[in-house]
């Protein structure tokens, strides 16, 4: 009986560490010079504080704390996933939540902002249209005591709080140094995204970093080095199609810099008629259509950004700059105005070789759906890891849940037996 006693112990204590490994947090918290600003400057709870030039006002620890989300867009997939983690974040946390999206369209952006405002949000999330525009956003909003974050769009020349997002510039650079590596000379087109989106010009930056020592060289020729509008799927299909004329057909590469523009550009091969996988075709964002593509050999590429991580992240620090906490916020963004203190989160490339060992084994999206047009493709059955939608879970929960009960079980048992 001792041994069971002894062995209900060392279960229910596993499943403790097991739970504390599933749910506790992924990273811990440093700070560097910014965050340490926010940290001396945050003020005891319930007390204003001075950060960035502006008086902070901090609920006191323990109060609801309300949050506003503004979102420019629910367009791409990923938009979509990143409202639901948030929403299921805030909810974990206790926080009120008010989600506004803009359609792309800043007037109503800054509207939905000022609404925001008005009703009292103790912090703002802005995932914005226009990286400029939105700095009126930033300043409204501190003139009111509240703190900005940044959400995966850089707002430029403001002293935004905080910029969460994932690494922008080593992300073109990836989707660059894939293509340079499966096509190291030919003719190519470089389709940005909206310019008037920071992460537009910094996939490019990061494009250029590899290319130009090729370009320079002579290995590369650029056809076309233009952005699409709003990130337009249209707009890059136009493009590839006018490279096309240009070329005679003869592409060997096209950077695009998102899911969305990769698939303008396969539409244009396809009406061309150029063989499947001829030419490489970069993307951003692992979206189901784009992962399908590359199941059967249409894209060639994605580069995956995990969202749970950034939706975690952002609601995380909003709680603490609520609170007058330090934030965790190791990297630093220069907006034009300050260097923001950031938190950016790993991007990974994949392609035919690894979406098992990425994208499904992540249950970012299921195996069944990415594979729905290649019927030969055999699906394991348990083979995710970590739920990355709303739901939560995956089996590391399981482990700890099943330990959990077991434990119980043994404890209970073993009390019966001693009485
Ligand atoms: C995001 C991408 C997205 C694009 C279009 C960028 O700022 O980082 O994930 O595909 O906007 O919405």
């Amino acid at each position: 009986m001792r041994e069971a006693r002894g062995l209900a112990f060392v279960l229910a204590a596993a499943s403790a560490l097991a739970w504390g490994s599933a749910c506790g947090p992924a990273t811990t918290t440093t700070q560097n010079g910014a965050g340490g600003a926010s940290n001396t400057n945050g003020a005891a709870a319930g007390t204003a504080g001075t950060a960035g030039g502006y008086q902070r006002k901090t609920k006191p620890q323990g109060e609801k704390v309300y949050i506003g989300f503004s979102m420019d867009t629910l367009k791409e997939e990923r938009w979509q996933r990143d409202k639901a983690l948030v929403e299921a974040k805030a909810a974990e946390m206790g926080a009120q939540l008010d989600v506004q999206v803009a359609n792309g369209d800043d007037a109503v952006q800054t509207k939905q902002c000022d609404n925001m405002l008005t009703k009292g949000v103790n912090v703002l999330i802005v995932a914005p249209h226009n990286g400029e525009i939105a700095a009126s956003i930033v300043e409204k909003a501190h003139a009111a005591g509240v703190p900005v974050i940044s959400y995966d769009r850089l707002i430029k020349n403001s002293d935004v709080d905080l910029y969460v997002s994932h690494q922008v510039e080593k992300m073109g650079e990836m989707q660059a140094d894939y293509a340079l590596k499966h096509a190291p000379k030919g003719n190519y087109v470089l389709i940005g995204g909206a310019p008037t989106d920071n992460n537009a010009l910094l996939l490019r930056k990061g494009q250029m970093n590899i290319l130009k020592p090729a370009v320079d060289g002579g290995a590369v020729k650029v056809i076309s080095d233009q952005f699409a509008k709003e990130w337009k799927a249209e707009e890059a299909q136009r493009i590839t199609e006018d490279s096309l004329t240009k070329t005679n057909k003869d592409l060997q590469a096209i950077v695009a810099s998102n899911d969305g523009t990769a698939g303008g550009a396969i539409s244009a091969l396809e009406a061309a008629s150029v063989p499947a996988g001829t030419v490489i075709v970069t993307g951003q964002d692992a979206q189901l259509d784009a992962v399908q593509r590359i199941a059967k050999g249409t894209q060639t590429m994605t580069i995956y950004k995990p969202i749970k991580p950034l939706a975690d992240s952002a609601v995380e620090s909003a709680m603490k700059l609520a609170y007058g906490q330090p934030i965790d916020a190791p990297d630093k963004v220069n907006n034009g105005k300050i260097d923001v203190p950031s938190k950016l989160q790993e991007p990974q490339a994949v392609d035919k070789e690894n979406l098992d060992a990425t994208i499904v084994k992540d249950g970012y999206h299921k195996c069944e759906d990415v594979y729905k047009d290649v019927p030969s493709h055999k699906c394991a059955t348990a083979n995710v890891d970590e739920k990355q939608g709303v739901e939560g879970g995956g089996p590391k929960t399981f482990v700890a849940s099943s330990l959990a009960a077991l434990g119980l079980l043994l404890s209970a048992f073993a009390f019966a037996r001693s009485r």
